[in-house]
């Protein structure tokens, strides 16, 4: 009983570290690893805004076309900045160490961030930087206090000014949608768009971001699409065969009354 009892604490602990790191506010998203033309451009901004600083190692440029419906020889094309080859992995010429002095963290690989921090997180995080002049690249992030990383996205989304103290727009995003958690209330927003800066409306510039997020999900794995395929198979071969089985036990019991 007493290592029962045991058991059942150590089980809930990871619960403890989780409340323990503070609520911070995730604006969701679902993600919809069958809509191709959303993966196939969130890969197109991926390789324009990303792929200057962050790799994609363990994804191939080869096997996204084939699975994102793309032919090969235009990814080559439009997508392949570097000299690889299509079969490649979607690797990075910058050095991590040469990387690290230039932003303080070296620019992590990128193909499990997804599983790692989840859609909800990246998705926030990209749409969260404000401007803060103490900062290196003059910004700073709701959700991600003292980032390393510069506002790559800022010609699209504009420049955004924080109304709120970064405590705040942690707890209630940026954009202030919804009501706050705490006090039942609809949220104000914390920050506004310095007019004229950005190239998109701020919904446009949310499709961009999310067509994005969904391609990170999808290279964190690529199997999930086979696996539903194949799950879906089986599903109607199990109804299938559930038909013979039990046309079968009719058969060898007929004549057991
Ligand atoms: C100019 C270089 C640069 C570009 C371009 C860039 N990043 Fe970053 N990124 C960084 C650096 C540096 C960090 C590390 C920040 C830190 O740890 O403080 C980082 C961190 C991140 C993180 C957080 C990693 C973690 O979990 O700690 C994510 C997610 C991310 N970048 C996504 C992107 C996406 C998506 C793009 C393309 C839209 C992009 N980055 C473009 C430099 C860059």
């Amino acid at each position: 009983m007493k290592k029962f009892l045991v058991a059942i604490v150590m089980a809930a602990m990871p619960l403890v570290g989780y409340a323990a790191g503070g609520h911070v506010h995730l604006d969701h998203i679902e993600v919809d690893l069958k809509n191709q033309a959303s993966l196939q451009r969130g890969m197109q901004t991926f390789v324009n805004y990303c792929m200057g600083c962050h790799s994609a190692q363990y994804q191939r440029f080869e096997r996204a076309a084939v699975d994102l419906g793309m032919k090969p020889e235009l990814v080559t094309e439009h997508m392949i900045f570097g000299d690889q080859k299509v079969g490649e992995q979607m690797t990075i010429s910058m050095s991590k160490e040469d990387a690290g002095k230039w932003f303080g963290n070296p620019p992590p690989d990128l193909t499990l961030e997804a599983r790692l921090r989840g859609p909800d997180w990246i998705y926030t995080y990209l749409r969260s930087f404000y401007v803060d002049d103490s900062r290196p690249w003059g910004v700073n992030n709701a959700v991600f206090k003292d980032v390393g990383m510069p506002n790559v996205l800022a010609s699209l989304q504009g420049i955004q000014v924080a109304t709120c103290s970064h405590e705040e727009m942690a707890l209630h995003g940026l954009r202030g949608e919804g009501v706050d958690p705490l006090t039942n209330l609809p949220l104000t927003s914390c920050s506004s768009i310095v007019k004229g800066t950005g190239q998109l409306k701020p919904e446009e510039f949310d499709k961009v971001v999310y067509d994005l997020v969904n391609f990170m999900a999808y290279i964190g794995e690529p199997s999930k699409l086979d696996s539903h395929r194949i799950g879906m198979y089986v599903l109607i071969f199990l109804a299938f065969f559930f038909v013979i089985a039990f046309a079968l036990k009719k058969e060898y019991w007929k004549d057991v009354h």
